[in-house]
């Protein structure tokens, strides 16, 4: 690990900071149909520096934690942390996190810098790659199955579109979120 102070974030450097949004849409499953929920959230993210691997591989990271809560009731429906990394050689991006329902993805992609710069993630069931990891009971009763995630990386806006395909309640269900948040 080296010290933060020069490190080459890349792409992922406009990410560092705390973003807000309160114009979340998730679409969620119930056992007889489908739970919609408008959020807000906030995402923070930190330099986590970075990393050799193997003495060939160098990676950047930025840590971030999410917290989303429902803007009926405020009650917080979602929470998660990870590392958004990226590759310098290879310019490859990846995207870990965990979820407290027993359940982690490590997800690889690219990234297109244009006027905005937008991350494209994805992890499968079935990818010898970008694989998830999940507990037995959600393994038997919520499977996660595929995960696909995009970002778009703006100056003060950042919006996500996600979704999760689950195996749940005899049927496949796409848990889907999208949100757009601003720099504080
Ligand atoms: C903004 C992001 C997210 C929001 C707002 C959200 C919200 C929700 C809500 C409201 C439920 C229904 C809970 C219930 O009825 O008990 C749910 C279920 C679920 N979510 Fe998410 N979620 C998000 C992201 C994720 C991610 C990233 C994953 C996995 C990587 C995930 C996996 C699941 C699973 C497996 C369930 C089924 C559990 C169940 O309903 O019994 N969610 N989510």
């Amino acid at each position: 690990m080296s010290d933060n102070t020069e490190v080459n974030y890349g792409p992922l450097a406009g990410l560092i900071g705390v973003w807000s949004g309160n114009k979340g849409t998730d679409l969620a499953p119930e056992p007889d149909g489908t739970e919609t929920n408008e959020y807000y959230e906030t995402i923070t993210f930190t330099e986590a520096g970075d990393v050799s691997n193997a003495e060939e591989q160098v990676i950047s990271a930025v840590h971030y934690m999410q917290k989303v809560q429902r803007i009926s009731n405020d009650k917080v429906i979602h929470q998660e942390t990870g590392y958004w990394m990226w590759e310098q050689d290879s310019n490859q991006v990846m995207h870990s996190l965990t979820i407290p329902r027993g359940m982690a993805v490590l997800a690889g992609g690219s990234f297109k810098e244009a006027e905005n710069i937008t991350f494209d993630v994805q992890a499968s069931i079935d990818s010898k790659d970008w694989q998830l990891v999940q507990s037995p009971f959600m393994r038997e009763k919520a499977k996660l199955k595929e995960y696909v995630q995009q970002l778009i990386l703006g100056e003060n806006s950042l919006s996500y579109t996600q979704t999760m395909v689950l195996d749940i309640y005899g049927r496949v269900f796409d848990h889907t979120d999208q949100n757009t948040l601003q720099r504080q």
